[in-house]
């Protein structure tokens, strides 16, 4: 049985005590005759060196270690001593088919040769007879030699071994030891913590501390780790913040239609309301509606009949289909309800700059790249006087701050803004411009009802925060990164993101003269 550690630690000091130093732990042998494993006494060491006890140096070498083979020759003698034996023993001396019997096959074929080689029995008559009376097992003392000291004198004789794969050459560790400037054969408890009482009574003074071992590795955590959407979206959120963004309460999946669509004009016969996109929520039926039933009304109205310099769309607005429930298909819902906040708030409006990331569900056919289901990245900015330029300038100021330049725009559709651009940036692995994001000013048509003046403008754009993730993870298939099959060893090892940012200016004078 191995000794525990504070018997080999006891063991050491009265060593040290008695010889004042131990100039090999090779020598170090347990009182009850075990031999003691290097490895358990540098543990033993490094504690009492840590307590500076004593100090302690390695020791490596080469040493000779016998192999199964020869250990097995070490225990029961040569294949040729064993031949010599048997022949020995049978007076009358022994066919190599009795000596096969005996010793088996393989000891007797080998052990032959060399017991004839060495003169011990020859043949007399097809038997085996001895020629000598006694013999010295050679290669038995010799490996014996090299298993007390991992060495042979005689270096042919080594060489030999080697070539027979008796004998392999292992790398050992061991350590001479001195008396350290603490040295005592007692060990004595070091304290662990400094204490609000050692130090209100003094006693800190006297009292021993166990030095901080820097040199430990300690266990890996077993905490939690932020999945890498969630490290991207916390860099997205830094960007935002450092431009002066506020965050918008996002904290809601389901909303009624009115959010997500009837208060951004969006038609009620709008494609993108039927089933093949949206999830309806069946139970509870109705949302109800906002408190501001003139608000509601103003809503209604635009669609129905116009305003605000629009002749809106003409058709009949139900009022059953603003209530419908749904899981939100876009943020700009949170967006829209923030900006009527913000159309009404109690000391009037004034400019301000929202954002949000969180996630939008949709209806559409799951493949390698989409889910029912991503998170938007949206930012919404309300001011008097805002253009498009002020629109293209701030992305490209906000997109280069993640690494992304060299932006173009192209015209699209959305009924909630107008003009509405698709933001696209050349992805050189890819090699072709792929569409980053979406954008526009918002329609008057949405902001007006809402009662913001005016003279405001407000421009809004989204993204997926998926796009920008699986790009920088190096990941190809949604399925890897959100899902059952994500690998929790994925999650776990990813390292922080650093989106590569550039002060928006530099940046785009890169962009340009990459054109
Ligand atoms: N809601 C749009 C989308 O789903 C993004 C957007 C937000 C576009 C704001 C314009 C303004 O892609």
């Amino acid at each position: 049985m191995a000794p525990s550690t504070e018997s080999l630690q006891s063991l050491i000091l009265t060593t040290l005590d008695t010889d004042s130093s131990i100039p090999d732990t090779l020598s170090l042998t347990s009182p009850d005759g075990t031999t003691l494993e290097q490895l358990q006494i540098q543990g033993a060491l490094n504690s009492l060196a840590a307590r500076e006890m004593l100090t302690y140096k390695n020791i490596t070498r080469d040493t000779w270690v016998l192999t199964p083979e020869a250990e097995g020759l070490l225990a029961e003698g040569s294949y040729e001593a064993r031949v010599f034996e048997v022949v020995r023993a049978a007076l009358e001396g022994l066919t190599i088919q009795d000596l096969q019997a005996k010793v088996g096959k393989e000891v007797a074929g080998l052990g032959q040769k060399a017991a004839f080689r060495n003169k011990w029995i020859k043949q007399d008559n097809g038997k085996l007879v001895k020629c000598v009376d006694e013999v010295e097992d050679v290669t038995q003392a010799q490996l014996k030699e090299v298993k007390e000291t991992g060495n042979l004198k005689n270096a042919k004789v080594l060489a030999d071994l080697k070539k027979r794969k008796l004998v392999a050459l292992q790398k050992s560790l061991s350590f001479s030891v001195e008396k350290g400037p603490k040295f005592s054969t007692t060990i004595q408890k070091l304290e662990t913590d400094l204490t609000a009482e050692m130090i209100a009574s003094g006693s800190w003074r006297k009292t021993e501390f166990k030095k901080y071992n820097f040199n430990a590795q300690g266990v890996p955590p077993a905490g939690g780790a932020l999945h890498p959407l969630m490290k991207v979206r916390e860099e997205f959120r830094n960007i935002f913040f450092e431009m002066g963004f506020q965050e918008m309460p996002t904290n809601k999946f389901v909303e009624s239609s009115f959010w997500n669509f009837d208060a951004l004009f969006v038609p009620q016969q709008h494609p993108a309301r039927d089933m093949q996109d949206t999830f309806f929520i069946k139970d509870p039926q109705g949302a109800g509606l906002p408190d501001d039933k003139e608000y509601v009304q103003r809503v209604a109205d635009v669609h129905e009949k116009g305003g605000f310099g629009s002749i809106g769309y003409r058709y009949p607005y139900k009022e059953e289909e603003t209530e419908k429930l749904v899981l939100r298909t876009h943020t700009t819902s949170i967006s829209t309800n923030i900006l009527y906040k913000l159309a009404n708030a109690p000391g009037g409006f004034k400019p301000a700059k929202y954002f949000s990331i969180d996630r939008v569900f949709r209806n559409e056919s799951v493949d390698a790249t989409h889910l029912a289901e991503f998170h938007q990245v949206e930012g919404v900015i309300a001011d008097y006087n805002l253009t498009l330029g002020d629109l293209i300038g701030f992305m490209e100021t906000f997109f280069a701050k993640m690494g992304v330049t060299n932006l173009r725009f192209k015209a699209a559709y959305n009924p909630y803004t107008e003009p509405s651009m698709e933001i696209f940036s050349y992805h050189s692995g890819l090699k072709r411009w792929v569409e980053i994001g979406n954008s526009g000013l918002f329609r008057p048509e949405m902001l007006e009802p809402m009662g913001l003046p005016k003279g405001v403008r407000v421009i809004g754009w989204g993204l997926s925060l998926e796009r920008p993730t699986m790009i920088k993870y190096g990941v190809d298939n949604i399925r890897e990164l959100l899902g059952h099959k994500v690998s929790l060893g994925f999650i776990g090892s990813n390292p922080a993101v650093r989106l590569d940012k550039k002060m928006g200016r530099e940046a785009v004078k890169e962009g340009a003269a990459a054109e």
